[in-house]
């Protein structure tokens, strides 16, 4: 794993976008996903460098790594919507290239698997939770298993209630996300992390013991790591 250790967040941000730009300056790219506030800034990053130095994502394809089940696509909390509203409707990449899962049974989740399996990422890009999770694959999760429903825990339905008028019965109760399996597929993967909330999880997954108790600690067996993360969720790293 090769660490980067930044001032903050808007440096995490511009450093993650470097190593973006490099693989999508080589055209015809596979791109791997995610949303939160991790990847927001880099976002941001390829946004201004679209419109400022107009570099290109016509020819880029676009996979995200997880979507609830259970909302329409243009509900304002789906991660479709998420996607379009941070990068896609402001870059110029063919909507058709955009893949965000969607669906709610085993058929859904193989179908999606296969459309990876066809392409293959090029760069996958992740955020990690606090518990160490990636994707929404959560301690415990097998490292083999691919596209799969997921339920979500309590603690995830009662945490997301803010984006659903505080109401925990408006929150989804599953999501299909790649599993680890399919994330150990990508060529090369960049995860970006910031704040002291996520310090005990960046060193777990760095430091620690490769287990499933720490989803994220499976990417230590991956050849082409990049971690970028700023001061505070560095700060227990030795
Ligand atoms: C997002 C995803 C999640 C997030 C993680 C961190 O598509 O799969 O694993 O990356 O929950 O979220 P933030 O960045 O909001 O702290």
């Amino acid at each position: 794993m090769n660490v980067i250790v930044c001032e903050n967040y808007d440096e995490m941000s511009a450093k993650a976008f470097e190593v973006m730009k490099e693989v999508v300056a080589k055209g015809n790219v596979v791109l791997g996903l995610a949303t939160g506030s991790s990847p927001v800034g880099l976002y941001q990053c390829m946004i201004k460098d679209h419109e400022e130095n107009g570099t290109s994502y016509k020819s880029i394809r676009t996979y995200n790594l997880d979507e609830y089940v259970g909302i329409d696509r243009d509900n304002a909390q789906s991660y479709y919507t998420f996607m379009k509203e941070n990068l896609f409707d402001h870059i110029d990449i063919d909507p058709e290239n955009t893949h965000v899962p969607y669906g709610n049974c085993k058929e859904d989740c193989e179908a999606y698997e296969a459309q990876l399996d066809k392409v293959s990422i090029d760069l996958q890009l992740l955020g990690i939770g606090r518990n160490g999770h990636i994707g929404f694959n959560e301690p415990g999760t097998s490292f083999d298993e691919l596209t799969h429903i997921v339920d979500l825990t309590p603690s995830t339905i009662e945490a997301n209630a803010r984006f659903f008028d505080n109401d925990m019965n408006k929150v989804p109760k599953q999501a299909i996300s790649m599993g680890i399996g399919t994330i150990m597929k990508s060529k090369k993967i960049l995860l970006v992390a910031s704040g002291k909330d996520k310090a005990e999880a960046v060193k777990a997954m760095v430091e620690g013991p490769v287990t499933t108790d720490m989803p994220a600690s499976a990417l230590q067996n991956h050849p082409d790591v990049t971690v970028v993360v700023d001061k505070e969720a560095a700060g227990l790293l030795t």
